[in-house]
């Protein structure tokens, strides 16, 4: 797709501003929000994202589609998966915690909320990545759930403009593959990308409660396998995994 850039150097959250003015945005481009810093940015579960100025990637891309499909849930973690793939470049040690976070050791390096709103008679898919670039031990350590960054991982400082470039050039030919395949080609690569190990105790947030099994894998679909402490075999589609 071609892609549409806007920069804010401050805004609320990307994903808001997108939703809010989506009506405005080609219906056949992939249009790219990004800002220095956000003064009221939103993560999963109705949390809030520390959004310090000019030290991290806040990004937000919008595209839309004519009619929704069970494949939906499959583009927060094509964008993970690209994410993945350009973060490696530079630290080894990045994996993707199902079903789309980007983890370093169990800490968060980044997340990535993914929206929907009608622009009638189409929709349009908001999907929003955030990514702990140059963001000092301070700050991480104000975060109310283990965070890292790649500035404290590898004691220097990257470019975050570099980073967002990179990651929007291989969602956007990501997303052309997944159009004519679907998952089935980022499969086998997004197992590889894993934090989890077949047969690793995994806690599982259902939105309402926490329950606790073995990880069995994920399904070609990108849904979530887990064995229950009976024996039997639970699919998830949505969620979170908790420590
Ligand atoms: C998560 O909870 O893991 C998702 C975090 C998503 C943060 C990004 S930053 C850019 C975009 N704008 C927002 O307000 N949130 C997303």
């Amino acid at each position: 797709m071609e892609i549409k850039k806007q920069h804010f150097e401050t805004i609320g959250s990307t994903n808001t501003w997108a939703k809010q003015n989506a009506a405005q945005f080609d219906r056949k481009a992939l249009t790219v929000i990004t800002a220095g810093e956000q003064t009221a940015g939103r993560g999963r579960f109705t949390r809030s994202w520390v959004s310090p100025k000019g030290c991290s990637v806040y990004a937000t891309y919008v595209f839309f589609l004519n009619r929704l499909d069970e494949g939906l849930g499959n583009i927060p973690q094509i964008l993970s998966f690209a994410a993945y793939e350009v973060l490696s470049t530079y630290l080894d040690a990045v994996k993707i915690k199902w079903p789309n976070d980007l983890v370093v050791q169990g800490k968060k390096l980044g997340g990535i909320l993914c929206e929907l709103t009608e622009v009638a008679p189409a929709w349009a898919v908001v999907t929003g990545i955030g990514i702990n670039v140059n963001v000092s031990e301070e700050i991480l350590n104000a975060i109310d759930q283990p965070a890292t960054s790649l500035m404290a991982e590898l004691g220097k400082k990257l470019s975050v403009e570099e980073i967002e470039a990179k990651i929007t050039d291989k969602f956007n030919s990501h997303l052309t593959l997944f159009f004519q395949e679907g998952f089935k080609p980022f499969h086998g690569p997004f197992c590889r990308a894993l934090a989890h190990q077949t047969g690793d105790t995994i806690k599982f947030h259902d939105f309402q409660t926490v329950i606790t099994g073995k990880f069995e894998g994920i399904n070609p679909d990108g849904s979530l396998n887990m064995k229950l402490t009976d024996g039997t075999i639970k699919r998830y589609v949505s969620g979170e995994l908790v420590h």
